[in-house]
């Protein structure tokens, strides 16, 4: 039986011709199936079936052929949503002029569904291009083509297609996120083009918008300024009476650049490297996981610092377990108990969440915090309700977009089964005392609560010393900040506040957000910060740790952070103290990357975070906070916002982050003390001068380095020394970690017990140029044969 129908098969398929291995084009009288494939001429991109995760299903695409990425990089997608199983069986044909897809049974389940006239079917080819486009033409190939895939994208946008408006049909090209990593039908995000505005706007579901790339200004998107940075792109706008449409490509051809939607409604930008051999991630909005709309679906809840992302309410579990172990939480989650509706109100409770945002279609109801929880309690459509300031609103319907908060968001209350719940005694008694009205219990409950608490309270109430650090109480803390009334600044990890201690001694308090650790690792990590003490490093004085509340004291520099001397213009420091700031910078990183018994990575350093003291001393602040939020540093990175400028390019790629990264950021930043203004600027023309890449374009053509210094200083400061800065801060800004140099090499070469040689004009620039120059930082200075060098060199062969 088997045998027969094998031949059979055989015989069925050996009556259309199939493809010849390296073709470019399927013909009229071809098909293709099965491990067939049809390869553009250049040889860049392939297309043919592919099975996308660990499903059965097949799909046909497009991918890159030269990547030997495993799975393929999949840039189109036919037949999103109607996969088949057995490839051999299918069939990619030319059917009246459309290119058609058949299944097992020979059915049609995809088509170009194009209508042509019948005469020239036999001469309708289909061509894959080398620029991934898979195009229905003539096979004469002098009109244009019936039919091309860069009309109807699937998820990725690649160089040279069209994305946009079709003002004669009316339809946007819209790139949908696949639904899950392993399955691309089409998701629940989607990106496309607001003419009238000239914005490119992330969508939820088609319709609620979550990030947008502001106007494009001829140059630029309002939003993103990015875009600009790299030469090696060039997006432009076109309109006519037939289309509105953005269209970039990459300068070298040769390179391979994309956009893409993904999974998790993330717009990303790819780009392959030659000499990573992988693709690297350039660019993607927006910025946290979480700002994505609904990302976790119906009483789903988002955490920046979970892994995964989402996760259900407590009382509610994934609607579907299999589609969320695939990272597709757009189902989001279901009661584990259904309320019954009308009775046993008693058998119903609220659970609290703190969120950013309270989700949207509230309505309002009247009434004190008590009624209002009454009103959801007695409403059986009720799912939620909340109390702000003298507002009780309430939610009938699914709850979306929830993200967890840990700070000063807003609480909402959300309905669940009692028995879903392991609540807290307080609030069981007070569900117990309100149901049954007995006001004498509720007094007695209150009462014992009062107690309970002021003994809590005693027993928390002193200040204490644990090791050299202060262990202090949050109520203190409260009124030494005067309710947190005098904010200093803010970061990636939470805001800092001014203080004053009941020893009238000032200091700077930062309130932790987004540290999800326990309370007893956070101690130990903060006594291990406790015990780095150097002259460029911001003192730790204590930290307070109740409940939620993270808090860290630190000394406060009377003289602000270093961004508000440079950019903000609060006093011009001149070069020698420039070059003093550098220094003493330099050795503070050597003290946290060598010196400490772990090797501390800052990961931050920005002038932010670089405080001075009443002498203009630096020291280094924010040390040591990667560690407590985790391992895990990419989602370090995300929260990281507004400090792209400073971030090593190994940050975007996803390898193990080393302290050549804070390298990196401290080039940044001696460029940024020469030029007095941010690394990157918009002029008044809009166009972005990046000032890295105008410092190396000097230095290597032996140009005029005082012409890069600040305006300010006049050109007050040593031509050598300011040569020396720039030279240094080249080096570090080296695309490949290995070609930066070592802080303690930097500190050797800023005190002058090393030359600095001329270094190479950073990769990040030249980022698609293939240049692989030697790598030697110094030559050793004639008059210094210290054992230091010999020690430096050592090391630095150690690198090799
Ligand atoms: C396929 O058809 C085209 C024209 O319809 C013809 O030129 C070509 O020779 C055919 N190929 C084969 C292998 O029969
Ligand atoms: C794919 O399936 C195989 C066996 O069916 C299993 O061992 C493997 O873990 C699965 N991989 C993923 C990513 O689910
Ligand atoms: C092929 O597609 C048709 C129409 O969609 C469907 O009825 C049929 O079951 C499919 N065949 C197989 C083997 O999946
Ligand atoms: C082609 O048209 C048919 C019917 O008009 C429709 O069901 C199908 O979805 C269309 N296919 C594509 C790929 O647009
Ligand atoms: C299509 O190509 C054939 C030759 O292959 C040519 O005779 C015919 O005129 C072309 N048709 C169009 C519409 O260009
Ligand atoms: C998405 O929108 C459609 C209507 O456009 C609606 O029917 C559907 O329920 C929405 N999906 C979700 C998950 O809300
Ligand atoms: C779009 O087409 C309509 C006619 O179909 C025309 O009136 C309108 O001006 C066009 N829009 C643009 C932006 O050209
Ligand atoms: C718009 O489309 C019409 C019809 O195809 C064409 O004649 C006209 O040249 C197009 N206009 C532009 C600006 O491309
Ligand atoms: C963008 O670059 C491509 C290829 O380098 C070039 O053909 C095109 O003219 C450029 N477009 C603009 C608007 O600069
Ligand atoms: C959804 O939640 C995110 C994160 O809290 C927030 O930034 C965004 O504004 C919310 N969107 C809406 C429409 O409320
Ligand atoms: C989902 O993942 C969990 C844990 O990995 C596993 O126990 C469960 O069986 C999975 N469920 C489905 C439906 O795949
Ligand atoms: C919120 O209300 C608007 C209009 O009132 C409606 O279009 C939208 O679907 C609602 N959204 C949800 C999540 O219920």
């Amino acid at each position: 039986m088997r045998f027969k129908e094998t031949i059979l098969l055989l015989l069925c398929f050996s009556l259309s011709i199939t493809i010849s291995s390296g073709a470019n084009t399927i013909s009229a009288n071809q098909s293709l199936s099965g491990d067939q494939t049809i390869i553009s001429d250049g040889e860049q991109f392939e297309l043919g079936f592919f099975k996308a995760g660990n499903s059965s299903n097949y799909y046909i695409g497009i991918w890159y052929n030269k990547l030997n990425s495993n799975p393929p990089t999949i840039v189109w997608v036919a037949n999103r949503e109607t996969p088949i199983s057995d490839r051999f069986r299918s069939e990619l044909k030319i059917i009246n002029g459309n290119l058609v897809l058949l299944n097992e049974s020979k059915s049609q389940i995809w088509s170009t569904n194009i209508t042509t006239t019948t005469t020239i079917f036999n001469s309708i080819v289909a061509v894959i291009l080398d620029d991934g486009n898979l195009v229905l033409r003539n096979r004469s190939n002098l009109v244009e083509p019936f039919w091309e895939s860069f009309d109807h994208p699937t998820h990725t946008w690649l160089p040279g297609a069209k994305l946009g408006y079709n003002n004669r049909t009316k339809k946007s090209q819209i790139i949908r996120s696949w639904k899950s990593n392993e399955d691309p039908s089409v998701g629940i995000f989607s990106v496309e083009l607001h003419p009238s505005s000239r914005e490119f706007v992330s969508k939820w579901n088609g319709s609620q918008q979550y990030w947008t790339s502001g106007s494009w200004d001829g140059k630029a998107f309002a939003s993103v300024p990015e875009v600009l940075l790299d030469y090696s792109y060039n997006f432009s706008y076109h309109t006519n009476e037939n289309e509105s449409y953005f269209i970039y490509f990459v300068s070298d051809p040769s390179i391979i650049s994309l956009f893409i939607m993904d999974a998790l409604g993330i717009i990303r930008q790819l780009a392959w490297l030659e000499d990573t051999h992988e693709l690297n991630l350039i660019w993607f909005e927006p910025k946290t996981q979480c700002e994505v709309y609904s990302l976790c679906g119906s009483f789903g809840i988002c955490r920046q610092s979970g892994s995964p992302f989402c996760d259900c309410l407590t009382g509610f579990e994934p609607r579907s377990e299999r589609d969320w172990n695939q990272s597709d939480f757009s189902g989001g989650c279901v009661r584990k108990t259904d309320l019954e509706c009308g009775r046993n109100v008693e058998k119903q409770d609220f659970l609290k969440i703190t969120v950013k945002n309270l989700p949207l279609n509230n309505s309002m109801a009247v009434g004190s915090a008590g009624e209002c929880r009454t009103t959801c309690l007695n409403d059986c459509l009720c799912e939620a309700y909340s109390f702000v300031g003298t507002q009780c609103s309430v939610w009938n319907g699914d709850l979306l977009n929830l993200s967890e908060d840990d700070g000063s968001g807003n609480e909402i209350y959300i309905k669940v089964d009692s028995k879903d719940v392991s609540h807290p005694k307080r609030s069981n008694l007070v569900t117990v005392g309100a149901v049954v009205g007995v006001v004498v219990g509720l007094v007695f409950v209150l009462a014992l609560i009062f107690v309970l608490y002021r003994k809590k309270r005693v027993s928390l109430g002193k200040t204490t010393m644990e090791g050299s650090l202060v262990a202090f109480v949050y109520k203190d803390l409260q009124i030494a900040t005067k309710n947190f009334s005098e904010k200093l600044g803010g970061g990636g990890f939470g805001s800092v506040f001014k203080g004053r201690l009941r020893d009238s001694s000032i200091v700077a308090v930062k309130r932790l957000e987004g540290i999800s650790q326990g309370e007893k690792q956070f101690r130990s990590e903060v006594s291990t910060i406790g015990t780095i003490q150097h002259v460029n490093i911001v003192r730790l004085r204590g930290f307070c740790v109740e409940g939620s509340n993270k808090l860290l004291v630190y000394d406060y520099m009377v003289n602000s952070s270093l961004d508000t001397h440079l950019f903000l213009g609060k006093q011009v420091l001149n070069w020698k103290m420039r070059y003093q700031i550098a220094l003493g910078i330099a050795r503070g990183l050597v003290y946290l990357h060598e010196k400490c018994r772990d090797c501390i990575i800052h990961c931050d350093i920005k002038p932010e975070n670089i405080l001075l003291d009443a002498d203009f001393c630096p020291k280094i602040a924010d040390f040591g906070l990667a560690k407590l939020v985790g391992r895990d540093f990419s989602r370090v990175l995300t929260t990281i916002r507004g400090t792209r400028g400073y971030l090593a390019p190994e940050w975007l790629s996803g390898v193990a982050i080393t302290a050549k990264a804070d390298v990196f950021s401290f080039g940044m930043m001696l460029i940024e003390l020469v030029y007095g203004k941010r690394n990157s600027v918009r002029c008044e023309n809009s166009r972005i001068t990046y000032f890295p890449s105008l410092v190396a374009d000097v230095l290597n053509e032996g140009g005029d380095v005082l012409s890069l210094l600040d305006n300010r200083l006049n050109g007050e400061a040593s031509d050598e020394e300011v040569t020396k800065v720039c030279k240094i801060a080249c080096w570090c800004i080296q695309y490949e970690e290995e070609s930066r140099p070592s802080m303690s090499l930097v500190e050797q070469m800023l005190e002058g017990v090393l030359d600095v040689n001329m270094p190479p004009i950073p990769k990040s620039f030249t980022l698609f140029v293939d240049k692989s120059d030697p790598v030697v930082f110094f030559t050793e200075s004639p008059s210094n044969e210290s054992s230091q060098i010999k020690e430096s060199l050592d090391n630095l062969w150690q690198v090799y």
